[in-house]
């Protein structure tokens, strides 16, 4: 692990490549059963209810079990990713672009969920995601993501998945706190594994799971 503070370094072109490199092998290690906190959104959306699915990755298993019963568009910076989505779950709709610059319509979804992602974008741009998702959510929308507990300074990596990988990340208590000033309510704080499948060996971690919605 090393800091990630070259002022001349592309780090999210360093996560779009990366991703494009890794997106089979990353998806092969995916959990492929959805992690039960999903029912957190799924139990409060009606049947055909507009959900999208923020850094889908390879749609196995969000996008695809929100697929069953929802009307899904999944948004990724990763084309490799984008084509496993497609051929994986071929009745959700699939954007490849950076969340930070995708057009999608106002106020449309009735909810939004972002599973191991929003770490990945550089953490001066983490309020202005939620802004977006809180003006693409239908008032009363939910938005539901995984987060992180500690406030760690961009870093680097350079074995994930055999490559060289970037994440920063504020801490929960920084992340409620901007929730809520951007117009979230926050309904429910619980958490989630690593989502990876049990052969995978990255050590055990969790995640703060946060259920919010749109005041
Ligand atoms: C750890 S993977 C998680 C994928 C999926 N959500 C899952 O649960 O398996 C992170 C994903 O976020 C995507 N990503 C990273 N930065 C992004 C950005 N700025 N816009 C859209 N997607 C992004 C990556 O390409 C990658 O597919």
């Amino acid at each position: 692990m090393k800091p990630a503070d070259d002022p001349l370094a592309d780090y999210k072109s360093l996560v779009q490549k990366g991703y494009d490199r890794i997106a089979t092998e990353y998806a092969e290690a995916r959990q492929k059963e959805a992690d039960g906190g999903l029912g957190l959104l799924t139990e409060k959306l009606d049947l055909q209810a507009r959900v999208l699915d923020v850094g889908c990755g390879a749609g196995i298993p969000i996008a695809f079990t929100l697929s069953q019963r929802f009307e899904v568009i999944g948004v990724d910076i990763s084309k490799e990713m984008i084509n496993l989505a497609e051929k994986n779950v071929p009745n959700a709709k699939f954007i490849h672009a950076d969340v930070m610059s995708v057009d999608l319509p106002m106020a449309y979804f009735d909810g939004v969920v972002t599973f191991y992602t929003v770490f990945h974008l550089p953490r001066e741009e983490h309020k202005e995601l939620f802004r977006r998702i809180h003006r693409w959510l239908r008032p009363a929308g939910y938005l539901l993501a995984t987060l992180t507990k500690e406030n760690e300074e961009p870093y680097l990596e350079d074995d994930y998945f055999g490559i060289n990988m970037y994440w920063s990340n504020y801490s929960l208590g920084e992340y409620e706190e901007m929730l809520t000033e951007i117009g979230f309510r926050i309904l429910e704080v619980s958490s989630t594994g690593h989502g990876y499948s049990e052969t995978h060996e990255t050590p055990e971690e969790h995640h703060p799971l946060i259920l919010a919605q749109r005041g």
